[in-house]
């Protein structure tokens, strides 16, 4: 019989294998300071462009203070046990209300993270009988949620209307036979290259299609929208989004998450959702926190002005200069390069040594073979300095790209580890 652990000795898995040559640099890096437009990366200052922080609440004086303030008031216990037993409070019912009426919900329930919030969100939606049918980039939490699920599940090609609609003439055919209904789920905002979920034609399909539809808006709530709402506000079909799911993680800078429904399905879900009722309380500091980036997001809308001001002219810089930045509809920024892994190593590496230019990079298995993602997320603290000066050095290592200068640096990582 084979140790449970060969596999782990013998294959670090495609992004593992890279570990050695990696680690503390283009994954697990350490970046240091206060979160900002500019940090500290190795010792070296850099303008910090993955960092999802939008409206620029990480490092906001008032929110500091309040962060603080609440911390000293409440230390990082309180209340303790699960909501449903001794973890409720006046606070987190407060912040319900106001995160419910933010986004046009009658009701809506605390997460602790936007991931486990989600996984069991999907588990209490749906028992054995019911499908599920969702967009195949959907992030992990949506595919792991999934994974739980006992029934049937389809999977639409990305964002694609015709795909769905096959998909859900498959479910509604499949659903006559189990006699369960049917759950769609997609993103608001997809993270990796920013375009926004279809949701208006979605909800248009309710009008031939038996249907429920879940989004998840981490990267829409608090930048798209007139109010901050998100994406379906933006698309003017909030009312359509069966139930809305945002992360504290990204706009509010913070952690914890909620759902916003109707009245009826929260009260369900609140029953049900086994994330919430066998973990403890989202931690107070956080509640009250997330109550003073909820009244900023509300009062200040210069915050998503200045982020947007910063997207438009990242965005339209890079396309000027013939970047090719995807289909992007949202501040999530993508540009796309051409090259192996070790050649992007190498260009990540010159971007952040001789220009001072931290952004994330995606390669396989993430995206597709031969193709580099440089990932930028702009926020309300970048300046236009910031951006051009980016601009002027993605220039530069596209030049470098191009003339091979990135495959000799790298001549010697291949031959250790091939492409
Ligand atoms: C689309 C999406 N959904 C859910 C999550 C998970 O949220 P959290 O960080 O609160 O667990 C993320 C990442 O943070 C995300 O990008």
């Amino acid at each position: 019989m084979k140790d449970l652990f060969e596999k782990i000795y013998r294959d670090k898995g495609p992004l593992g294998k890279w570990a050695s040559h990696a680690e503390g640099y283009f994954v697990f890096p350490k970046l240091e300071g206060q979160i900002s437009n500019r940090m500290k990366f190795q010792g070296k200052d850099v303008i910090t462009w993955s960092i999802n922080d939008y409206l620029g609440l990480a490092n906001h004086p008032e929110v500091r203070k309040v962060d603080a303030e609440a911390g000293i008031e409440y230390g990082s216990a309180y209340p303790m046990g699960a909501r449903m037993m001794s973890g409720h409070t006046s606070l987190h019912e407060q912040l319900q209300d106001e995160l419910a009426a933010f986004v046009s919900k009658e009701s809506s329930y605390l997460l602790n993270f936007g991931y486990q919030g989600m996984v069991s969100t999907i588990d209490a939606l749906v028992t054995k009988n019911d499908i599920i049918v969702y967009d195949v980039d959907a992030h992990a939490c949506i595919i792991d949620g999934v994974r739980l699920h006992m029934g049937k599940r389809f999977t639409y090609r990305h964002n694609d209307i015709e795909s769905i609609e096959k998909n859900l003439d498959r479910a509604t055919k499949m659903a006559a036979q189990t006699g369960g209904g049917i759950l769609v789920i997609t993103e608001g905002v997809f993270g990796m290259r920013g375009e926004q979920g279809r949701l208006k034609e979605i909800v248009a399909l309710k009008k031939d299609f038996n249907f429920r539809l879940l989004v998840d808006d981490a990267h829409g709530f608090g930048t798209l929208g007139k109010t901050g709402a998100g994406a379906g506000e933006e698309q003017g079909v909030q009312d359509d989004i069966d139930v809305y799911f945002a992360t504290f993680a990204k706009s509010m800078a913070g952690t914890g998450a909620f759902i916003a429904a109707d009245k009826e399905i929260i009260d369900y879900l609140k029953y049900n959702l086994r994330s919430q009722m066998f973990a403890k309380s989202l931690q107070m500091q956080l509640v009250v926190g997330a109550l003073k980036r909820l009244d900023m997001l509300r009062t200040m809308p210069e915050l998503k002005e200045n982020l947007w001001k910063i997207v438009n002219a990242l965005q339209s810089g890079l396309k000027e200069r013939g970047f090719d930045i995807g289909t992007t509809q949202s501040c999530v920024t993508p540009v796309f390069l051409q090259g192996s892994v070790p050649e992007a190593m190498a260009l990540v590496r010159d971007l952040r040594e001789n220009h001072g230019i931290f952004c994330s990079i995606v390669v396989y298995p993430v995206v597709p073979k031969g193709v580099i993602l440089l990932r930028m997320i702009p926020t309300a603290t970048h300046t236009l300095e910031d951006v051009e000066e980016t601009l002027v050095a993605f220039s530069a290592i596209r030049e470098r790209l191009k003339n091979g200068t990135y495959k000799r640096l790298s001549a010697a990582v291949v031959a250790e580890l091939g492409e």
